[in-house]
């Protein structure tokens, strides 16, 4: 298999959804799980088939109707579930003296209880000189359970549900809502760049362990991190994976997610990041001046591959992992790993004797046993 492994938010999130509300798409599915195969990579594939349920979810909140506005109103009724404030203030009250701030996208259920965005959460507290910088890191959310729910944890919450719901019912198993879903993201992120803010975005199934700054590339315009690191920053034949990224405000950066963003019409029916690894050699990247550099996976690694020195690790990104409860049980163990590294005298931890339990569940042979995709679409 030639393409890499990314599992992420949208995709496995759907497992805790109702069963019942699923029922009634599995007919459906299978001609969706057809699509899928033909238009996409085996890795959007295998994304697509532990996703179904998504598409009921964000069924009313990502409506066909073309893109609706990204900002919705800074509030005309006092509602909890909509924007107290408009994105320029919750942005300018989380940024850094540096305008950056980080950001994570959440759904309804990354956002339960003891899910992921509780095991993020942690990891920023127990890591490595990375509590402060929640105050920097501001929930995007996705859906009214979400912003809801992030009220309750955390200090800077976005809405970005639509206000505009309930459009074309009958059309969105046609059309891949999460992968639009994406794509707004990425066009959210140029608007956040436009704003002159500089931004890590993180997949919330990513453990910050240590304070990723100082790894950074100072010249750089957009970075990003790898499932699989070749071993040089400038490398195109990295892979990388869209759940990480630094990237700074300037013309070449604005420049890029625009391109980025529309070469999803060059490529249609492709996630963000299979896009990425269509553009990242595409002449206009050197002629804007875009500076572009891949992280090394031993400071942000990931279960496709691990950082192996815990005294470099800074994230470790659940990716490579089918379904859910396998994501949150290896998620769980990375913390508990991460625990014992702590608890270790500053002279075994030197000796860096430890190396991760995981992957355990999210492992490819945890894959094999969900069987072929079609089948496992029916579990
Ligand atoms: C606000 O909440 C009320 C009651 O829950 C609801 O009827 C109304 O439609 C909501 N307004 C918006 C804009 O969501
Ligand atoms: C973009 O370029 C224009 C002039 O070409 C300049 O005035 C502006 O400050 C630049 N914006 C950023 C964000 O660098
Ligand atoms: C993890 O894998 C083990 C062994 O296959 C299995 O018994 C257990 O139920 C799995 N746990 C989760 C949360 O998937």
């Amino acid at each position: 298999m030639t393409t890499p492994f990314r599992f992420d938010a949208a995709d496995s999130a759907a497992d805790m959804l109702p069963e019942a509300k699923v029922l009634h798409l599995r007919r459906t599915l299978a001609a969706a799980l057809f699509f899928a195969v033909v238009s996409l990579s085996c890795l959007i594939l295998f994304r697509d088939v532990n996703s179904y349920r998504f598409f009921s979810t964000f069924r009313s909140s990502y409506p066909l109707a073309g893109f609706p506005s990204i900002f919705p109103s800074a509030s005309t009724d006092s509602n909890a579930t909509s924007n107290e404030y408009p994105l320029e203030k919750i942005l300018n009250d989380a940024a850094m003296e540096d305008r950056t701030v980080i950001l994570t996208t959440l759904n309804e259920a990354w956002a339960a209880p003891n899910s992921v965005i509780d095991l993020f959460l942690q990891s920023f507290r127990i890591g490595d000189r990375t509590s402060r910088l929640l105050n920097h890191l501001v929930i995007i959310a996705l859906d009214q359970k979400a912003f809801a729910r992030c009220q309750v944890i955390h200090a800077h919450c976005f809405s970005l549900v639509s206000e505009e719901t309930d459009f074309h019912k009958e059309a969105y198993f046609m059309t891949p809502s999460y992968l639009m879903m994406m794509w707004r993201r990425i066009d959210f992120l140029r608007s956040v760049l436009e704003m002159g803010y500089n931004f890590v975005f993180t997949d919330a199934d990513i453990m910050w362990f240590r304070d990723p700054f100082p790894r950074f590339h100072l010249d750089a315009d957009f970075q990003i991190a790898c499932d699989h690191f070749t071993g040089r920053f400038d490398d195109v034949e990295n892979r990388p994976n869209g759940g990480f990224n630094f990237v700074k405000s300037n013309n070449r950066s604005i420049e890029f997610y625009k391109f980025w963003y529309s070469s999803r019409e060059t490529y249609p029916g492709y996630h963000d990041q299979d896009v990425l690894n269509f553009i990242k050699v595409h002449p206009f990247i050197t002629d804007i001046g875009l500076k572009m550099r891949f992280l090394d996976t031993a400071n942000f690694g990931g279960l496709c591959e691990p950082s192996r020195d815990f005294n470099q690790v800074c994230t470790m990104h659940a990716n490579c992992c089918f379904g859910m409860n396998s994501k949150l049980h290896d998620l769980g163990i990375m913390l508990q790993d991460w625990k014992h590294y702590l608890s270790l005298p500053p002279s075994l931890k030197k000796l860096s004797v430890l190396s991760w339990r995981v992957p355990q569940n999210c492992s490819l042979d945890s894959l094999r046993h969900h069987g072929s995709p079609e089948k496992s679409a029916q579990d």
